[in-house]
């Protein structure tokens, strides 16, 4: 491992490289979005090549997808796969009961499609994703263009009654336009500080007309695999309720870091 990466991409490189022990051959699995889910596919990758692992994968966004033929994973849609046995992705906050917040990259309506269409969801972190309750991190909400300020008045309306700390909302931008996702929708950004009740606001949310999906992932993750600078793992499983604490080295030799800039 190049000396001059930073201890947070260490963090994300050992959970990252963990969670892909996980995976076998002939398996079908969702391809997570965002900084520490490109690793991931970088691990992959190399089991692929050093070990002629076969493996399907189906991305969760453009950027996963194009990361992972750049090397050498093969992808295909959903609905080729039909059904997956793993996911393994990131989260901007993780609680206790494993109960997420994802959507940080934009990519939330893919992210949950597939992690829904698994067997068994594996969430990779950095310690500083876990947290006693969710909400500091704003929760993004997926919404169609079509009449998106009345879609925001009406969530920020529903907020007054739910148990939040905090009810600013905020369109997403990229540079001066709104920001587009991959399914062509905006992202409506809800800094709500602190979350009482994600479940009750999870299904509020998703009975609000214009509004497409919401950033809380409840009872889909099983695994947290939580990474540090200096190699240990934390492994958590919510099912079994075991707590593992592992250590990955950080082989010097590793030719996986030559495209690590997402
Ligand atoms: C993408 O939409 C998100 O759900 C990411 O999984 C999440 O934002 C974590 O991203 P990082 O691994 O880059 O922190």
């Amino acid at each position: 491992m190049p000396a001059d990466l930073s201890p947070i991409d260490k963090a994300k490189f050992v959970a990252a490289k963990r969670a892909v022990e996980y995976v076998e051959s002939g398996m079908k699995l969702g391809l997570g979005t965002g900084s520490t889910a490109a690793w991931m596919v970088r691990c992959l990758a190399e089991r692929i090549r050093e070990e002629g692992l076969k493996v399907k994968g189906v991305p969760t966004s453009s950027r996963t997808a194009e990361l992972a033929r750049s090397l050498g994973v093969p992808v295909v849609s959903l609905d080729d796969a039909k059904w997956l046995d793993l996911t393994i992705d990131g989260a901007d906050e993780i609680d206790s009961q494993l109960n997420l917040i994802k959507g940080g990259g934009a990519a939330l309506l893919q992210e949950k499609i597939v992690a829904t269409a698994s067997d068994q969801m594996i969430v990779i972190a950095d310690a500083a994703k876990e947290v006693a309750q969710l909400g500091a991190f704003p929760l993004p909400v997926e919404v169609i263009p079509f009449g998106w300020q009345t879609t925001k008045a009406l969530i920020e309306e529903t907020l007054v009654s739910l148990d939040v700390l905090n009810r600013d909302c905020t369109l997403r931008m990229n540079g001066d336009a709104p920001l587009v996702t991959d399914e062509a929708n905006y992202i409506v950004d809800l800094h709500l500080k602190r979350i009482g009740n994600p479940r009750q606001l999870s299904l509020v949310l998703n009975q609000i007309p214009g509004v497409v999906e919401n950033g809380l992932f409840i009872d889909i993750c099983d695994i947290v695999v939580v990474g540090h600078g200096d190699g240990r793992v934390t492994v958590r499983d919510i099912n079994s309720g075991e707590v593992e604490e592992d250590h990955i080295d950080l082989v010097p030799s590793d030719n996986i870091f030559s495209d690590s800039d997402d």
